[in-house]
């Protein structure tokens, strides 16, 4: 047997060894920082299995370990949990029946250690090391899951249909690890996850999102989105990002696959960033092609709005996913609907009016942008890639230029509307926005300067051109009281 003393040989373990030893109770160390351990992770979540009562012995360990923790007990399920320092240490005697984090069912009778570790989701993930005297840091593997661990496998330690059927989520989180970890699911665990699948159906959205939002943040999300796809849980969990596969051809003429396409663009920016809100970007960016689809003789395929189209579909799927519908939904949103106008200004001679209204719709977001953008390149054409990427690069240092000139990122009118209103004597109305908009519209192509000096006598001048009397000038800035 594999001994690994060594990697515990500290706290908060040798405490818990010795209430273990203290109250007679076998304790070891299990599930994902085991594995996490095994793989040389950082993790600081721990799971303990006591044969014994749970409750009892973390209220013998916390004071053990600090007098000032204080442990959460949960009666119904028979564990407890302690903070300590910045681990999360859960406590649970062993069971007989399946291991689930947020099942609300109590527990019903006790078990060998074995009893539990079969009855958790994989080999890997079943894996335990003893903190008992005898045998301190020996490791129970009656699954091969060191073996597994080694040869990058996902296998459950059950039957698979048995596994599964006591947590569907389970499929997901196969999916998940082999994302996470870059290991293969094993054929017998991937042909039930096939088989089960409509079993996800009970399994809350919420749940379901938090797998999906962590095989997002993996180093490479496309393999997740792959196996999803062909085990067909993509079909039900997320049709839309199905709906994106598959190539039309018609008078010899094709598109690209798109959801190919968005596999790589997500990966792109997984090289590049971390922020989840940005991957969703990317993977939600060409979501509505499939519904804007069209085959023209002369122009070939075409998917006209399909950002102003996909930006629509933003929420919809946000709500439907119990993804949050707040300022990250918008972002979102913004990404989806701004994802073509960088690749448009590379292309055209590239005006200081549409750099500035590029910053002007983009604002604090613009780098994220680029970024999406520059991963939005795809083609298989190297030419053409660096052509763009070239581009982009004009188009940044023009972003660059432009915002020094002009400060249009972080954009508020030099005017407010209460200026407005004084000077010609309005009250609140439809006119006060219009002379507002059209001094918006001066700045950002280039007739004003983004300035008060200026944005004033245009305000005067629209104002009259609008049959307006000037009513008062107290707000006039004074070089312009002086000419
Ligand atoms: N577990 C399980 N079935 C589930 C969820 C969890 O069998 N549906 C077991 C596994 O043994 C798992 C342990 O509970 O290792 C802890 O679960 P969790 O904290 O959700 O996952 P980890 O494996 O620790 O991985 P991560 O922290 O990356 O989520």
């Amino acid at each position: 047997m594999a001994n690994f003393s060594k990697k515990i040989q500290k706290e908060p373990f040798i405490t818990v060894a010795k209430i273990a030893e203290k109250l007679n109770i076998s304790t070891f160390i299990i599930g994902g920082y085991v594995r996490d351990l095994l793989l040389d992770r950082q993790s600081e979540d721990v799971d303990f299995v006591v044969i014994g009562n749970g409750i009892e012995f973390v209220n013998q360990l916390a004071p053990a370990l600090d007098k000032d923790i204080k442990p959460k007990v949960f009666e119904n399920f028979g564990t407890a949990m302690i903070r300590y320092k910045n681990m999360e240490m859960e406590f649970v005697g062993a069971r007989k029946e399946s291991y689930r984090k947020n099942s609300r069912k109590p527990i019903v009778e006790n078990g060998t250690l074995e009893d539990d570790q079969k009855r958790r989701d994989f080999t890997i993930n079943a894996l335990s090391i003893s903190l008992n005297k005898a045998d301190f840091g020996e490791l129970y593997d009656p699954f091969n899951g060191l073996e597994d661990l080694k040869n990058k496998i996902i296998r459950t330690p059950l039957d698979p249909d048995i596994t599964f059927s006591d947590d569907p989520l389970r499929m997901l989180r196969a999916i998940r690890f082999a994302t996470q970890l870059q290991f293969e699911i094993e054929e017998k665990t991937y042909e039930a996850i096939k088989r089960n699948k409509n079993r996800i159906s009970i399994i809350s959205k919420e749940r379901i999102t938090d797998e999906i939002n962590k095989i997002i943040l993996a180093p490479k999300p496309s393999i997740g989105f792959k196996i999803l796809e062909e085990t067909g849980l993509l079909k039900l969990i997320f049709p839309e990002m199905v709906m994106l596969k598959g190539v039309e051809t018609i008078n010899g003429k094709s598109h690209k696959d798109n959801f190919y396409h968005t596999l790589e663009v997500l990966d792109n920016v997984a090289n590049v960033s971390d922020n989840l809100w940005l991957r969703w970007a990317a993977i939600l960016h060409d979501i509505a092609k499939p519904v804007t689809k069209r085959f023209d003789k002369k122009a070939g395929w075409t998917f006209h709005g399909h950002e102003f189209v996909g930006a629509k579909m933003v929420p919809r799927i946000f709500k439907k996913m119990k993804l949050p519908l707040n300022e990250k939904m918008h972002f979102v949103q913004k990404m989806v609907l701004l994802h073509l106008r960088p690749i448009v200004l590379a292309q055209d001679h590239v005006t200081d009016s549409a750099i500035r209204r590029l910053l002007f719709d983009a604002g604090d977001d613009i780098d994220l942008l680029m970024q999406l953008c520059d991963a939005d390149i795809t083609s298989k054409n190297e030419a053409k890639v660096k052509r763009y990427l070239k581009n982009f690069q004009l188009v940044r240092k023009k972003l660059k230029e432009v915002e020094e000139k002009d400060s249009i990122r972080n954009w508020q009118p030099p005017i407010t509307g209460e200026i407005i209103m004084d000077t010609f004597g309005l009250k609140p109305s439809k006119k006060v926005g219009e002379i507002k908009t059209r001094i918006r519209e001066a700045i950002l192509d280039g007739k004003i300067h983004n300035s008060y000096e200026e944005a004033f006598p245009f305000m005067l001048e629209t104002g009259k051109s609008m049959g307006l009397q000037v009513h008062s000038m107290e707000h006039a800035p004074e070089k312009s009281v002086n000419k």
